[in-house]
């Protein structure tokens, strides 16, 4: 480790040297151009709190500078899901060289960063420990400020990076560990108004998939079980097989998707006896099914995030003026959910922002960004080696105050639930 960070430290200089050969003007330019790019702040992010391996270097206007990211994806698929001390493997074997080539895309050496920004929340234990022990060691190695970061804020907040957002706005995140419908209204002020009470959306997906075979599909066989159900769906009929639309009758915005998924095994399990489907083999109808699953667990999304919206509204939230819902976690790269979103949005006057699929999944840069609005409002930032040493991570954080009993004290009735297909 201390070999590592001392051969980081020295990536500066060389740099410029290299340019020498070139014409007077292009090199007065390009020393020019660096220097002016030193000005900018820079933050380096790390994370690890699930499969991915990530990092980055971002600048404070929202550059990306230089990005590692290693997906574990291929081997948990092999394994038929995420076994923690594989996937902490994995990242230890990682994560020095995917940190090492974010720092070398960038162009900026160690020396050059700010500060290290570092998942410590919430996550699978055994991941976040080896992202947190490696960004504490670096920082107080390299000398540089420590921020720790949670993880689902970075997803939410990763849009800002890309696009002018502000506080506060309304904030879905669905993905592989969470489903959260939020009100996002600084930095440091987070407020649940829904959340699971059993499976995220992503988990369902995975589940599901991994219960319909789809890995013997070699279009599938190489991708997450959300992509896959969205690939195949393309192909079939939303209406074919009935699924219960969880929790709508309920006064509140919390989510259930395990019904969903056991709906879905009785299917399959009643398909594959009808037509005698054993081993490997795949269930007839397969398109059929993996749209009918994706539009009940759509449908489910999209009546909670409106039933959230007129808690918003009744509660005066928001500016009406400025309505704005953001999406993101993995599961938000799914073309028909961003559509059935995107219906809901404009029939209920909202503005619907989604980072692009890439900066929707796990990764270094929404660490990184996290970390760089911190550092410029000087918020959550640690300078002291003690104080640094002293962070733990966190498997579970609850984002922010949850306001669930008072959505259900409001007994919100909806008149008319928005229609997608
Ligand atoms: O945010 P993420 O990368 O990791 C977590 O923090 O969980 O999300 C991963 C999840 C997986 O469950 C994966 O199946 C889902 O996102 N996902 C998708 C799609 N791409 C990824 N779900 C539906 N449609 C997609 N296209
Ligand atoms: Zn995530």
């Amino acid at each position: 480790m201390a070999a590592y960070i001392g051969h980081l430290c020295k990536l500066t200089l060389p740099r410029i040297r290299c340019h020498s050969r070139i014409d007077t003007y292009n090199h007065i330019r390009s020393i020019t151009s660096i220097v002016h790019q030193s000005k900018k702040q820079v933050v380096l992010g790390i994370e690890t709190s699930c499969d991915d391996t990530g990092a980055a270097v971002v600048s404070e206007d929202g550059e990306i500078l230089g990005e590692g990211l290693y997906s574990q994806q291929k081997i948990h698929l092999l394994h038929g899901g995420i076994i923690p001390p594989v996937a902490s493997r994995l990242h230890a074997e990682r994560i020095e060289s995917v940190v090492t080539t974010a720092i070398e895309r960038s162009g900026v050496s160690l020396d050059e960063i700010d500060a290290i920004a570092t998942t410590v929340k919430p996550g699978l234990s055994l991941s976040l420990s080896v992202g947190i022990n490696y960004g504490k060691k670096l920082a107080i190695s390299a000398n540089k400020p420590f921020i720790p970061i949670h993880h689902m804020e970075a997803h939410a907040l990763t849009i800002r990076m890309i696009e002018k957002v502000e506080f506060p706005f309304l904030v879905l995140l669905i993905s592989g560990g969470h489903s959260l419908l939020v009100l996002a209204r600084n930095l440091d002020d987070w407020c649940i108004i829904g959340k699971s009470v059993d499976d995220a959306p992503g988990e369902a997906l995975d589940k599901g998939a991994r219960r319909l075979k789809l890995r013997n599909i070699p279009e599938c066989s190489s991708v997450c079980g959300g992509q896959a159900i969205e690939y195949l769906a393309r192909e079939g009929n939303p209406r074919a097989f009935d699924f219960p639309t969880p929790m709508w009758k309920y006064r509140d915005c919390t989510f259930s998707f395990s019904g969903l998924k056991f709906t879905l095994k009785r299917i399959v399990e009643k398909l594959e006896e009808e037509y005698e489907i054993e081993g490997g083999r795949i269930i007839p109808q397969i398109e059929d099914v993996c749209a009918s699953y994706q539009y009940a667990i759509t449908k489910h999304i999209v009546r909670q995030t409106q039933k959230a919206m007129v808690y918003v509204e009744t509660r005066e939230l928001l500016p009406k003026e400025n309505y704005t819902l953001v999406v993101s976690g993995g599961v938000a790269c799914n073309q028909y959910i961003r559509r059935a979103l995107s219906l809901l949005c404009s029939e209920m006057g909202y503005r619907l922002v989604c980072p692009p699929p890439k900066l929707c999944t796990d990764n270094g840069i929404m660490i990184a960004w996290n970390g760089m609005e911190r550092w410029k409002t000087k918020t959550g930032i640690l300078y002291n080696k003690d104080d640094i040493e002293a962070v733990k991570f966190q498997p579970k954080c609850p984002i922010g105050e949850d306001l669930t009993d008072d959505v259900r004290s409001l007994g919100i009735k909806i008149k008319r639930w928005v229609k997608f297909r």
